[in-house]
């Protein structure tokens, strides 16, 4: 059934509860990142007095994700880094959207130095697959207009991550609904991994094993080369957010092939929608879920004139 488009209010740990086992194929979320922004709403999560209470958060909300998501169901979670305050109390108003400040920073968590990299991304990471997630891949999402940084003793920072996890070591993976042009037509990897008809990436590494030696006289897959794990796309804001949205083609490939059509897409840090909209865009049903009762409303309207795009449909 395709026409579900709902953003349930409230926190997401305890949202999630009240959604069925196994009902959802994907979920594609940037949750509130470590002491960078004030959503001005009690409960919210990001203002943990250390890594350590924030990860274990997260890996609270996310537990649930994976109780709601299908066996063959897979996480999407973008997170960018950030470093400690270096003795500073109080954040710079961002120059891209000035109204969003941080009144006070976290201090240096201990173990750390100021001006130390917190490898916030990683620590989620490692505590996610501890507590049973399968670490697939991290994705560079790198940014071509990141913002310039005041540095003179590091490069400009210019990526986030985006995680995939999976809940079973056998997935849905549409390899084939993300194809990427080639830039050099002779890969052997890319002859190898041509399996007509094959849409999941245990059916490839499967063929690879049968396929062992001779590539050169393969077919190239017609549609484009498998998908790259850097993704260049633009950062964009959208009208009314005074917070942090990832770019609808971000969300994209992620949605294209983590859920079948017809199926059922969550974002349990919902915002502005980003997730819900393309989801619908795409002929995908979309669960949300968002603290902040503005958010809510201004994510609802924008999921209610989303459009969904035939042309892109297969269906
Ligand atoms: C990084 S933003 C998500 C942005 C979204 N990806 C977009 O493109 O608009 C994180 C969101 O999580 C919400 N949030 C914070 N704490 C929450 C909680 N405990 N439960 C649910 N939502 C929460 C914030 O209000 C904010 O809208």
């Amino acid at each position: 059934m395709v026409g579900i488009e709902t953003i349930l209010l409230g926190d997401a740990a305890e949202q999630l509860q009240t959604l069925e086992a196994e009902s959802v194929h994907c979920c594609v979320t940037s949750p509130p990142y470590f002491g960078l922004r004030d959503y001005g709403v009690p409960g919210q999560i990001g203002l943990e007095a250390t890594p350590e209470e924030y990860v274990e958060k997260l890996v609270q909300v996310f537990r649930e994700v994976r109780r709601v998501l299908r066996l063959d169901g897979t996480l999407w979670l973008n997170i960018g880094d950030s470093y400690t305050s270096g003795g500073r109390k109080t954040r710079d108003c961002d120059q891209k959207l000035p109204a969003r400040t941080m009144g006070q920073r976290p201090k240096t968590p201990e173990g750390m130095k100021p001006k130390d990299l917190m490898g916030i991304p990683w620590l989620l990471a490692f505590a996610l697959r501890s507590d049973g997630w399968y670490l697939r891949q991290d994705i560079i999402w790198h940014k071509p207009n990141a913002m310039p940084e005041s540095v003179r003793d590091r490069c400009t920072k210019s990526h986030e991550y985006i995680f995939l996890l999976s809940k079973s070591e056998r997935y849905h993976f549409d390899c084939d609904a993300i194809r990427e042009p080639f830039l050099t037509a002779d890969r052997k990897g890319d002859r190898r991994s041509y399996r007509p008809g094959c849409a999941s990436s245990f059916d490839l590494d499967a063929g690879h094993q049968a396929q062992k030696g001779n590539f050169a006289g393969l077919p190239l897959n017609p549609n484009g080369r498998g998908k790259r794990d850097v993704w260049s796309v633009s950062t964009s804001s959208f009208k009314g957010a005074h917070f942090a949205v990832f770019p609808e083609k971000l969300a994209e490939p992620c949605v294209l092939a983590g859920c079948p059509e017809d199926r059922t897409v969550l974002d349990p840090f919902a915002g502005s929608g980003t997730t819900g909209a393309v989801a619908k865009r795409l002929g995908r049903n979309f669960i949300g879920i968002e603290l902040n009762p503005e958010y809510r409303n201004m994510a609802m309207e924008r999921i209610g004139a989303a459009q969904v795009d035939h042309e892109q449909l297969t269906l």
